[in-house]
């Protein structure tokens, strides 16, 4: 394996739980295509089907409801930890110590479906807590018994949200709630191969998570749109760009050498969203630019739109601040992680890996002389 190769077409793993055709841009949950699941399906049903295999019936799902209700809350010492932490330390920084903070809170094991549930639970109570905090706003804790997707979106606007920003959210929650050995899933199933806890796995998985590589293009997204401006502009800037040799945030993919599927989902269901919004015709404009000039200055590297460019088109049309992009994909993500550290707890082996040394040898031969 070669030196910056990324470990580019290594297999680490085999799963049950999704599948990421890269050349045929298919994506699938556990049996189930995730962009049927995203369009006809709950945050609640696609959870379920990632940690316990099957989509619930009736009955189930009003069980696993109501445990993700309980968990919708801050206990006073999580409350009191989001309180001490400095204004201004980034968001997912906080995400990271409250989880890991958590495990103080549970009962030692390997990693189950119900402390899942409890990270899951927590951390959209979390961000729209700071949020509102760092914004002066008053926190009102109510309406548990929404949606989580509904619910996430209540808390954070302290009104309850319109219709049709709850199914786009809903989508983009679901789209983005798993998608293979991507790397904050990885960092996930290293640690927990350790024999660690969960809360350690997600919080190492944050981490990753919030490298501009991974889970932090969608802000850089947002800012590209607003230096292209108008679609007059789209040509010139984004020429200006890549002449420079920068990379177009929300373009191009480890895996995907064809259209993102989760790209083509969320550019649908913004589009019903949003009807004539100008912010959307401006990002369908600006990508097919896009696509045709990376094309021209990264002759066959395929690079199309991924999910984080369309990611960014819905949250705008939902009124999600910027900041909050990144900790919105952790908390999809989040089940990924979980199923992936419960996948890996149950038939585990230390996940470790080799390196070639290619530093100088010591001056002398053979081992130092013994005294
Ligand atoms: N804009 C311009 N050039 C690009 C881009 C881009 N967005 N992405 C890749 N390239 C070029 C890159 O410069 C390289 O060119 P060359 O062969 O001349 O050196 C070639 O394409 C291959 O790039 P790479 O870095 O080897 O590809 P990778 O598989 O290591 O990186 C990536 C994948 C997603 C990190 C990269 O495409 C990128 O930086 N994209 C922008 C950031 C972004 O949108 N990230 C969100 C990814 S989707 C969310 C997720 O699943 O995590």
């Amino acid at each position: 394996m070669a030196q910056g190769s990324g470990l580019e077409g290594v297999v680490a793993a085999e799963t049950e739980i999704g599948h990421v055709d890269g050349e045929k841009g298919l994506l699938i949950y556990r049996g189930h295509w995730a962009k049927d699941l995203a369009v006809r399906h709950t945050f609640e049903e696609a959870a379920h089907l990632l940690w316990h295999g099957r989509l619930p019936d009736d009955g189930e799902l009003n069980e696993f409801k109501k445990k993700l209700v309980a968990a919708r809350t801050l206990t006073p010492e999580l409350r009191r930890l989001l309180d001490a932490m400095p204004k201004r330390a980034p968001l997912m920084n906080v995400l990271e110590a409250a989880v890991a903070a958590l495990a103080e809170e549970e009962p030692a094991g390997p990693p189950s479906v119900d402390a899942a549930i409890r990270i899951a639970g927590m951390l959209p109570v979390a961000i729209a807590y700071r949020h509102r905090q760092a914004n002066g706003l008053p926190w009102v804790e109510e309406a548990r018994e929404e949606g989580h997707v509904a619910h996430y979106l209540h808390l954070l606007f302290g009104r309850p949200a319109e219709p049709a920003a709850v199914r786009a959210m809903n989508a983009y929650m679901i789209l983005t709630m798993e998608h293979g050995l991507n790397a904050s899933t990885f960092a996930s199933r290293v640690v927990t191969s350790t024999g660690s806890d969960l809360h350690s796995a997600v919080a190492a998985a944050i981490g990753a998570m919030k490298g501009p590589l991974h889970g932090g293009a969608p802000s850089g997204v947002l800012e590209l749109l607003e230096k292209i401006g108008s679609k007059e502009r789209a040509e010139p800037c984004l020429r200006e760009l890549l002449g420079r040799g920068e990379r177009l945030m929300g373009f191009g993919h480890r895996v995907y050498k064809t259209r993102d599927p989760r790209a083509e989902a969320l550019r649908e269901v913004s589009a019903a969203l949003a009807g004539d919004d100008p912010w959307l015709d401006l990002a369908r404009h600006a990508e097919e630019v896009a696509v045709r000039l990376l094309e021209e200055f990264k002759p066959g590297r395929k690079l199309y739109a991924n999910v984080e460019f369309y990611a960014a088109a819905v949250m705008r049309a939902v009124r999600m601040p910027a900041e909050l992009f990144t900790p919105t994909f952790t908390a999809a993500r989040a089940v990924g992680w979980t199923a992936h550290a419960i996948e890996q707890a149950a038939n585990n082996r230390i996940i470790r890996p080799q390196s070639v040394y290619t530093g100088p040898w010591p001056a002398s031969s053979g081992e130092a002389p013994v005294r």
